[in-house]
């Protein structure tokens, strides 16, 4: 069969299907042979569409604009219709066509149904839509009637329609389509996990992209090597292609052996919640400290994670978790990046301990120091804004802020004596702050640390504040010294209606609203107080 030649613009031969029909009878099985548009003959195997597929990185061409280059005829002995199993072989593959031939008692081809992929735009209403996947099957028809049809040029027209799709949908979003994955496990309480894929599609949104579909598996535990099971990752993979998406995110860190298996089985960038946050420090980070802290993270996470990944990042393209301040290519050789890894480190070294001189004059000013800390995007620069009336950037976007920003606040009591402190705005917590990121910050965090207090803010009208304010606990905990005296502040207050939840559990909190000024006085002497008691 691998000598056979077809003609470039027919489906197939009369000949070449009775000899794979007569081939199939004799051994009782079903056959598929996998033909390229040249008309050569690339596979051969036994069993049908599903169980013969080609992995994505296989395939001659592969994209959600385009089909891959490659047809299948394949043989059923059941004289059956092709069934969603084979449609959705077909689909994953972006096969041109999926021809079924079907065989009767003595092995001839009675009856062919030929199936194509249709883009979603173009699908009938009557057009089966099976799943996500769009396809059209053909009446059956005779084999001389399928060898007639005009082959190239019916592929042709189906790829300029994919393309016209696909060239909407980059003119609509010049940014990633992604879709997040998020598994849950058994010892996960079940409450938190919408919050956490909630959450893991704000980071996205923050890095720059656009979530395009949100799929979960529940398992006992993750699969080793690959996450989920081979059924949910035939169904990501199938939602990659339908809905043109070229990243998939992972909820959870993945393994360097993870991400390779995975991008292997679906043939589209895969990332995890860890490189998505580094992506946002590298877009966001803005002094040379700052880009330096992030490019060493980057690089020390990504390192174990470069073998193997060489030929499909080159076909899969950049985007998130492929960007980075000091863009030192993927591609690079190891040994070049653990230099440059030796080299940043040293710098930010020296950098931390330019900071620790900057401090210490700080300190023989002799002015109490208070770090605002709190969970990403609780209003830490709002707060800090409304207090100096300066002008931090504040956004509804995680992580907006990343290089501290220490401004000076005076402020007096009733008796009008006058207090002044150093008032500093820290980079956001988060759940599961990915270890990397914490090491690098050890020098932002030092700030933290070495304040004289701290001025918890958490976001009241969040439904998980709860949750965000032991996760900021939890790191507090975790730095190296005791963390100082801390006030909490409950921000936002303007949107929430019940705060009695709030009070009875922190009776000595403070409620404000940063935004709309609210409580901003009964803040004010109490840091008053804390400032003095400081001095
Ligand atoms: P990161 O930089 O991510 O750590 O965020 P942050 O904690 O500095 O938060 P930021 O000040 O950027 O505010 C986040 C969002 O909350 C912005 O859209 C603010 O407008 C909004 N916000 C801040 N304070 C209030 C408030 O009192 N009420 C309301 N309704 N929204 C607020």
């Amino acid at each position: 069969m691998y000598r056979s030649r077809l003609p470039q613009d027919a489906i197939t031969t009369p000949e070449f299907a009775q000899r794979l029909a007569n081939l199939s009878h004799a051994l009782q099985e079903s056959l598929c042979v996998m033909v390229n548009r040249r008309g050569q003959v690339v596979r051969v195997g036994l069993g049908g569409p599903n169980q013969t597929k080609m992995s994505p990185l296989e395939l001659p061409r592969y994209g959600s604009e385009r089909l891959s280059g490659l047809r299948c005829l394949t043989t059923n002995l059941r004289r059956e219709a092709p069934n969603a199993n084979d449609l959705t072989a077909m689909a994953l593959q972006r096969l041109d066509t999926l021809v079924t031939l079907t065989l009767n008692q003595t092995g001839y081809v009675d009856r062919v149904f030929t199936a194509y992929l249709v883009p979603e735009s173009a699908m009938p209403d009557a057009t089966e839509k099976l799943g996500v996947a769009g396809w059209t099957v053909s009446e059956p028809q005779t084999l001389e009637a399928v060898c007639q049809e005009d082959f190239l040029a019916i592929v042709a027209g189906l790829e300029a329609e994919f393309r016209r799709e696909f060239i909407a949908e980059a003119i609509d979003l010049q940014q990633d389509r992604v879709i997040l994955v998020g598994l849950i496990t058994d010892n996960q309480p079940p409450e938190r996990i919408p919050f956490k894929l909630i959450e893991l599609q704000q980071l996205v949104e923050s890095a720059g992209g656009a979530v395009v579909d949100l799929l979960w598996q529940k398992r006992g535990h993750a699969h080793p090597q690959t996450v989920l099971g081979s059924g949910k990752i035939e169904e990501v993979a199938l939602t990659a292609q339908t809905k043109g998406a070229n990243l998939i995110v992972f909820d959870r860190e993945l393994s360097p052996a993870q991400i390779r298996n995975l991008e292997q089985l679906i043939g589209v960038r895969v990332s995890d919640r860890t490189e998505v946050i580094l992506d946002i420090f590298a877009q966001r980070a803005k002094s040379a400290e700052g880009k330096l802290q992030v490019e060493l993270a980057q690089l020390e996470y990504r390192l174990p994670r470069l073998v193997g990944r060489g030929q499909a990042l080159s076909r899969l393209g950049g985007g998130i978790g492929t960007r980075g301040p000091g863009e030192t290519k993927l591609e690079s050789d190891r040994r070049v990046i653990q230099k440059r890894i030796v080299h940043l480190q040293r710098q930010v070294d020296q950098l931390g301990s330019q900071r620790a001189r900057m401090r210490q004059k700080r300190m023989e000013q002799d002015l109490p120091t208070i770090a605002i800390v709190g969970y990403t995007n609780a209003g830490k620069s709002t707060l800090l804004n409304s207090l100096t009336k300066s002008d931090v950037y504040a956004a509804d976007q995680l992580f907006a802020t990343l290089d501290p920003t220490t401004r000076r606040l005076t402020l007096s009591d009733p008796l009008g004596r006058k207090q002044n402190l150093l008032l500093t705005d820290t980079v956001g917590f988060i759940h599961e702050l990915p270890p990397p990121l914490v090491d690098a910050f050890r020098a932002t965090l030092e700030e933290v640390t070495e304040a004289d207090a701290l001025l918890h803010v958490v976001d009241a009208s969040h439904p998980e504040w709860a949750a965000q304010v032991k996760a900021v606990q939890q790191i507090l905990q975790d730095m190296p010294i005791t963390p100082p005296p801390t006030l909490m502040i409950f921000n936002k207050i303007d949107c929430i209606a019940n705060r009695a939840t709030i009070t009875d559990q922190y009776p000595e909190a403070i409620l404000i609203s940063a935004m709309q000024r609210q409580g901003l006085d009964t803040l004010c002497a109490a840091l008053f107080k804390m400032a003095r008691y400081a001095g």
